[in-house]
């Protein structure tokens, strides 16, 4: 199957969020795409702990300091770089990872975890 359109790689800047739904595994999932220190990083919009989405309010994934990812339903706290959550309930999980390329500044899912 074809790799799926994303986004513009300039939709992303740094360090900031987007959410979209794009297929991975053969089914439509949240999806969002973080950018930092000029990487971007896809991940399944699916908290470790609940399966919330990570936006509870919609397009907030950051703590108020903007450094980490936050879970909006019970607070975990995410690395944006690994998606390790590094505190509350599911200290020690990982967000999932999606597999992506960029192609002439385009993102596109290639359909599966990077795992
Ligand atoms: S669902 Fe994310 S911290 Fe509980």
């Amino acid at each position: 199957m074809a790799d799926e359109h994303i986004c513009a790689a300039d939709d992303i800047g740094e360090m900031e969020a987007r959410g979209y739904v794009g297929r991975v595994d053969g089914m439509q999932r949240n999806i969002f795409a973080v950018r930092q220190d000029g990487a971007l990083h896809l991940y399944l919009n699916r908290c470790p702990h609940a399966g919330a989405l990570l936006d509870h309010i919609q397009g907030q994934f950051f703590t108020p300091d903007g450094g980490f990812l936050r879970c909006g339903m019970h607070g975990a706290i995410f690395r944006i770089e690994s998606g390790e959550c590094i505190d509350g309930p599911c200290e020690g999980a990982k967000l999932t990872p999606l597999a992506f390329e960029e192609r002439a500044g385009e993102i596109y899912l290639t359909g599966t975890t990077a795992e």
